[in-house]
This record gives structure tokens, C-alpha cells and sequence, in this order.
């Protein structure tokens, strides 16, 4: 660490400490930007924010722990960087600024317990902390959901994902110990018990996350609407996959490109799934709720087609090994994590061979993570 940055942190006057989350998602992908459900829920690791105010106008610097490098910036001229992780907060100043004026000079020191390109939304944790922490500050008084929408709105205008709400909502709002049920289509939602026991929720991340990742998100949206477009021609009320059932696909079947058709099919059929898994889920019919977790991947693989060999490898391999009752790859996808419910007494043995197997495979380590849904972004007491 630089001199200039130990002295930063030694005049450092902690004023308020911000806890933001990573997030899982048990089912439901790619719908939420279709106004679907998805099953997301909040983890133990998270994004730690310190926060002071400085006393000036406009200056702010904050300091990356992660990348051991400082953001220095003025809120008059806050303009998109070439530095990625930068846009996350300049994003969120940026949409801040739009709608108050009450924000001043301040000093932020950046903690992350989240690996990058995991697929566990460590950006919409930096978004949401940062908005998070700023609102409490300045006492901005802006509503949960004002935070969460400008958060996702910095991830369209300063990043270029057009991402869905799903990470920033299960960020900001999930609660210990319970996945949410959400209707991104009015952002209603319901919470239920994560009660998985004897199972535990195991991330296995391929390490490997390709480049165009953001570009074929947004592909994979544009995909979706163009399918709308050409329904709702005929259909007037139709604003999103959401209002499209598996019969009015079928109607246009011979208007739409196979591949345009499999990503519909996809987006329906993956809702039905999400609202069949979360009653077994609250059955306690686990059984089900995995063999959901395994056709939402392949739907993923096949129709929807933003999966990769490094993720299929590790839902392929746990299919063999009946202590594992669902896995799926998880979040945008082309890299990052699978999720695996897998029985807890068994997950010692399973790293041993899947570890091995993967590195055999394609000569990268996996790694894993524990995931224990937890409270959403909170201040740390
Ligand atoms: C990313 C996006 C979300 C969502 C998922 C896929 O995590 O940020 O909005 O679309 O991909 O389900």
C-alpha cells in the first residue's frame, strides 16, 4: 500500500459502516427483464462500506481495499471512467445527483468479501452499498425501492448491462434465512422459509468468466423483446413475455426464427418453474424443487444458450452423485458459479472429487463457497 493511501486511512473518522450483500438466485434466470419471477435471496458475504463526511462541497475519494487504488472525484463533474469497477459508483452518484441535491463531499473505504465475475452480483452490492450508505449520510430519506431502481439504472447508463432488478432488490431487501418470491413485474413479492435442511446451498465457481458476457446479456434482452415486437403486432396488451402463454407462442411459431422461439419458450416455461418450485418449497418437497433446478439448466443450455462447457461440466458431474438434489448454473451465466443443494455431510467428499475432476478437465481450480441466505444491506451496529 502507498504512503498517500496509509494516511488516508489513518485521518479516517468512521462515521457509518454499510454491510452489502452478494446474492443467490435458487431459480428463475433471465426473467426478471421479461417481468417474470425469479427466487433470489441475500448471502454472508458481502461488500464492506465506511463512510465520513469531509466537510467540503464536491470532493470525495474513495478508497478500493480490493484493488488497493483510490477514486478521486468531484460530484459537479461526475462523467463515465474507462476503469469498470468506477462505474459502478460513478453510475450511482451520477443517478443520485438526478434526484437530490443534499449529497456533499465525503470518504468511503471499499471492503470486498465477493469474488468478481462469480455470478453472485457483487456490482449491484458495490450500487446498492454505496446508495445505501450515501442515503443514510446525508439523510436523504429516499425509500428502499428509490435505491434499488437508481441502482439498476447506473448499471444501464455507466456500466451498459441492461440488467434485469433482481440482484439489487434481493441485495437491498432479503431477510435471514428466507428466499423472496419476486413479480418483477410490480416488484410485489412474498418471502418464504430457506429451510434446505439436511441440504446446504453450495456454489462451485468455474473461475473462467468470458468477455462478452455483457454484450450477449443484452443480446439475449433485445432477443426477447424482438419476440414481443412481432406478438404484440396481433396482440395489442402484450408488453413482455410475461403476458405471453405457451399457446400464443405456439400461434407465431412459423413467424419467428427457431432460435427466437426457443428463447420465448425458455422465459415461460422458467417462470412455471419458479412458481411450482417455491410451493414445493414451502412443502418441503425438496426432491422436486432440485429436479426444477436441473431442467431450468438445461433450458439455460439449450434453448436459452448462455451457459458454457465449464458450467455444464458441473451440472453434468453431479447428476452422478444422488447427495446432490439440484445444481444449475446461476445469474447471466457464460461463466461464474453453478448452484448445488447438496447433502451436508457429504460436502467434504464431493469438493475432493470435484475439484479433481474439473482441474483434470480444463486445468483451472474451482472453487466454492457456502451460501447462507441472510439480511439484505443493513448498517452495521
Ligand atoms: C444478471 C442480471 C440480473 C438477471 C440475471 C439473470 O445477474 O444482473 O438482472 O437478469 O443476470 O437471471
Amino acid at each position: 500500500m502507498s504512503k498517500k493511501y496509509k494516511e488516508f486511512l489513518e485521518n479516517f473518522t468512521e462515521e457509518l459502516v454499510i454491510l452489502s450483500p452478494g446474492r443467490i438466485n435458487l431459480i428463475g434466470e433471465h426473467t426478471d427483464y421479461n417481468n417474470g419471477f425469479v427466487l433470489p435471496t441475500a448471502i454472508d458475504k458481502r461488500i464492506i462500506f465506511s463512510f465520513e463526511k469531509n466537510g467540503t462541497d464536491s470532493q470525495c475519494s474513495l478508497y478500493s481495499v480490493t484493488y488497493d487504488t483510490m477514486l478521486h472525484l468531484d460530484l459537479k463533474k461526475i462523467k463515465p471512467s474507462n476503469i469498470e469497477w468506477e462505474n459502478y459508483i460513478l453510475g450511482v452518484l451520477h443517478e443520485l445527483l438526478e434526484i437530490t441535491d443534499t449529497v456533499k463531499g465525503f470518504n468511503c473505504i471499499i471492503k470486498s468479501e465477493l469474488p468478481i465475475g462469480a455470478g453472485i452480483s457483487s456490482s449491484a452490492a458495490l450500487e446498492c452499498g454505496l446508495a445505501y450508505g450515501l442515503n443514510k449520510l446525508f439523510d436523504l430519506k429516499l425509500q428502499k425501492i428509490t435505491l434499488i431502481e437508481l441502482s439498476q439504472r447506473a448499471e444501464h447508463n455507466y456500466v451498459g448491462t441492461k440488467c434485469g432488478i433482481m440482484d439489487q432488490f434481493a441485495s437491498v431487501m432479503s431477510e435471514r434465512h428466507k428466499v423472496i418470491l419476486l413479480d418483477c413485474m410490480n416488484t410485489t413479492y412474498k418471502l418464504i422459509d430457506a429451510d434446505f435442511d439436511p441440504y446446504t446451498i453450495l456454489l462451485l465457481n468455474t473461475n473462467v468468466s468470458h468477455n462478452l458476457a455483457s454484450s450477449d446479456y443484452n443480446t439475449r434482452r433485445e432477443e426477447c423483446e424482438a419476440v414481443v415486437n412481432i406478438i404484440s403486432s396481433k396482440y395489442k396488451n402484450i408488453k413482455s413475455l410475461r403476458d405471453v402463454t405457451k399457446s400464443i407462442l405456439t400461434e407465431f411459431k412459423q413467424e419467428l426464427s427457431s432460435k427466437l422461439y426457443q428463447r420465448a419458450s425458455y422465459v415461460i416455461e422458467e417462470n412455471e418453474r419458479v412458481l411450482l418450485a417455491s410451493e414445493v418449497l414451502e412443502r418441503g418437497d425438496l426432491q422436486k424443487f432440485g429436479e426444477l433446478m436441473y431442467q431450468s439448466h438445461r433450458g439455460l443450455q439449450h434453448q436459452y444458450q448462455v451457459s458454457c462447457k465449464e458450467l455444464d461440466f458441473l451440472v453434468d458431474f453431479s447428476e452422478n452423485y444422488n447427495q446432490i438434489i439440484g445444481s444449475r448454473m446461476m445469474g447471466g451465466g457464460f461463466g461464474g458459479c453453478t448452484i448445488n443443494l447438496i447433502h451436508k455431510d457429504t460436502i467434504d467428499d464431493y469438493l475432493i472429487k470435484i475439484k479433481k475432476a474439473y482441474k483434470d478437465r480444463f486445468t483451472i481450480e474451482l472453487t466454492s463457497l457456502i451460501a447462507v441466505p441472510s439480511q439484505g444491506t443493513s448498517i452495521q451496529e
